[in-house]
């Protein structure tokens, strides 16, 4: 017999890529879901759950569907590197709407962060969860200012969080900098499904990645929560080795091809920053 959670689990972002993961998956774990995307939802809905589409942008809606819940699997938004007028309505005010409605709910939250708030990190470079925040566009930006309310509504409103920084979720690596990066579906299905059973998490960071030798991240909660990564980007070694962009600002940094979008530095920075 699986646990179940007390309370219903609302998953925004559910129509995206790791939102038609994750329900289903939970769902079959006897789970009652209530899902929520800006768009349709494209699939059968999944036993025990229900789909009400909603716009992050209104508050009112979000407050209505987080109403007893337990537990806010945060997937929605712009999800890839985009114009700041953009990235601004979703990823900052309808992030503000989510933990307005946990604080409410007493929920916890799991916030899907991104590698891109640490992308100016070399790729020589082994992170700790606690390492500093060095967005490499707007999108990370938003992910950077996402941890930051997490830390604001834990410690005003004691309000829990597990922020996963999320490196390459994809059904399989397809570039060698995945090999660093990658985390499989599974991986990221277990990581909602022990991040709502813990019984504690506080605010935490988690790296989102699977397995992987050539990991770049280290330290993080991930013992917390209960979490070990089952799969690896390894088994794709001899597949994906050499599969790389011939850009030396790309192949640097951790953030990899985001890194470059609008790059206009025609000499690398000095390091100025303790790293
Ligand atoms: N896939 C990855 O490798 C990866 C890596 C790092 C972080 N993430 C994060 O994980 C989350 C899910 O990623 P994904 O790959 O499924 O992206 P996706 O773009 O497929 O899904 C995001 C969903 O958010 C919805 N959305 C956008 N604007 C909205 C709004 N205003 N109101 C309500 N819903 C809105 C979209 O319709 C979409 O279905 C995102 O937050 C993304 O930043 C993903």
């Amino acid at each position: 017999m699986t646990e179940t959670p007390a309370k219903p689990v609302l998953l925004t972002g559910a129509s995206g890529a790791l939102g038609r993961q994750i329900a289903p998956y939970l769902a079959a774990l006897g789970w009652t879901l209530r899902l929520t995307d800006i768009a349709p939802f494209p699939d059968a809905l999944p036993k025990g759950s229900s789909f009400t589409r909603a716009d992050l942008n209104d508050g009112v809606a979000i407050l209505r569907l987080a109403e007893g819940c337990g537990m806010i699997l945060h997937f929605g938004g712009v999800s890839v590197e985009r114009p700041f007028e953009e990235v601004l309505g979703p990823n900052i005010r309808g992030l503000y709407h989510i933990y307005e409605a946990a604080r409410r709910e007493g929920a916890r939250v799991l916030f899907a962060s991104s590698n891109h708030s640490i992308g100016f990190h070399e790729r020589s470079e082994k992170l700790d969860a606690d390492c500093q925040f060095m967005p490499d566009g707007y999108y990370g930006l938003s992910k950077m200012y996402a941890e930051g309310m997490a830390r604001l509504y834990w410690h005003k409103h004691g309000v829990e969080s597990v922020l996963v920084r999320i490196g390459s979720c994809f059904p399989e690596p397809t570039e060698e900098r995945m090999l660093s990066t990658w985390l499989s579906y599974g991986d990221l299905c277990r990581l909602c499904e022990r991040a709502t059973l813990a019984r504690r998490t506080g605010c935490c960071v988690i790296w989102g990645a699977s397995n992987n030798s050539r990991t770049f991240w280290g330290r993080d909660a991930r013992a917390l929560i209960g979490w070990t990564p089952q799969d690896s980007a390894d088994a794709y070694a001899s597949r994906v080795q050499g599969r790389t962009s011939g850009d030396p600002v790309v192949e640097l940094y951790q953030g990899g091809a985001y890194t470059r979008i609008d790059y206009t530095r025609t000499a690398p920075p000095e390091k100025l920053f303790p790293v």
